[in-house]
């Protein structure tokens, strides 16, 4: 029985007949991740994984462990047509109500929340939590990313959208970046070629795996109290214990997307569940029962009376899925 299975097993699709060869396609084209079952869940919920708590559900959703099964998952998207969605804590992220139809990574295994520590080095995983970070290299006397403080986010979706405030931005402090492409290919982007914008870099390639940053030596408790300091200045000004996700517009050129908002008198408008924030405009708050289209209705509500009012096109700060 053994011998017979094992010699069927080795002559692989050969000894298949078309009828079977049929339904293993069939198969293949109902679950592009056959084998990667560990790490893929079907029809997953999105909601809890955003800060929103609010849109559909990833037809696909993938965990992977390491490297390995990351170019794995990336290459079967390629050949299968699947567009690829990478999520970090969904901080700064909007999801449909009808989810999305498309493959949603999430690197939160171990393997991607490694930190190492050298001197003034560290080295950090893609899916290792900013706020945490900022914790443990304030304990280790490392100043910088103290700036941070109060940004929600993990080390990836910081570089991805060049994370930061009045305080400062994570590029400041980035020497390089590790990233993948779709195709698994992997590459170090350096300082000398990496371009930190307003919100934005020049990476291209879909996944970033980790960032190295150079910080400066200080004393503990001094960066202790400048981290205080940015928190309170946030809790004071950001309704922070409400359902948000962060800034949604960019701020223009010079100007405050918030002070406009405002003077266009919108703080306390709402659409269903969703409300722009009284404490500050740039926030949109979602209620119990808020949909996602509440939200998308405000944001273009938001967009034509400020346009109206100062001929200024707000652009979005928050990634809108799909
Ligand atoms: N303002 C108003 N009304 C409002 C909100 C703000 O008049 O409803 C005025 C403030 O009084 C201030 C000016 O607008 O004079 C700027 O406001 P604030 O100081 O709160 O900063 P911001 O530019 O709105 C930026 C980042 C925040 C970051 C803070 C603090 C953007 C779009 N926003 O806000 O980032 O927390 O600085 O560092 O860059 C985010 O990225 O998600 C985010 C919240």
């Amino acid at each position: 029985m053994a011998v017979s299975a094992m010699s069927s097993e080795s002559q692989g699709n050969m000894g298949e007949t078309p009828m079977l060869l049929k339904s293993r396609m069939h198969l293949a084209t109902q679950n592009p991740f056959v084998g990667l079952d560990e790490i893929v869940t079907e029809n997953q919920p999105l909601a809890p994984h955003t800060w929103y708590k609010i849109g559909g559900p990833a037809r696909w959703f993938l965990r992977p462990r390491n490297v390995d099964e990351l170019q794995d998952a990336a290459r079967r998207c390629v050949e299968n047509d699947i567009p690829i969605y990478v999520l970090g804590l969904g901080a700064n992220l909007l999801v449909g109500d009808n989810g999305v139809n498309g493959a949603v990574f999430r690197l939160d295994a171990d393997h991607w929340r490694r930190v190492k520590y050298d001197g003034n080095t560290v080295e950090v995983a893609a899916g290792a939590d900013m706020q945490k970070l900022i914790l443990r290299t304030v304990r280790e006397g490392l100043a910088g990313i103290e700036c941070l403080a109060g940004i929600p986010g993990t080390v990836g979706g910081g570089v991805r959208m060049n994370a930061g405030g009045k305080y400062g931005d994570i590029g400041a402090f980035i020497t390089s970046v590790q990233v993948m492409d779709v195709t698994g290919m992997l590459f170090e982007r350096t300082k000398d070629d990496l371009v930190f914008d307003y919100r934005s870099t020049n990476i291209s390639a879909k996944f970033i795996l980790g960032a190295t940053m150079e910080l400066e030596p200080d004393d503990p408790d001094r960066i202790m109290k400048r981290t205080k300091e940015i928190w309170m200045f946030k809790r004071n000004t950001q309704p922070l214990n409400t359902k948000n996700c962060g800034c949604m517009f960019k701020n223009p050129r010079g100007l405050s997307a918030g002070a406009l908002i405002d003077q266009a008198g919108l703080k306390g408008f709402k659409v269903g569940g969703a409300e722009v924030s009284e404490k500050h405009a740039n926030f949109i708050v979602a209620h119990p029962g808020c949909k996602a289209d509440d939200v998308m209705k405000l944001v273009k509500i938001i967009r034509e009376k400020v346009f109206d009012k100062n001929e200024i096109h707000l652009e979005s700060e928050v990634q809108i899925w799909p």
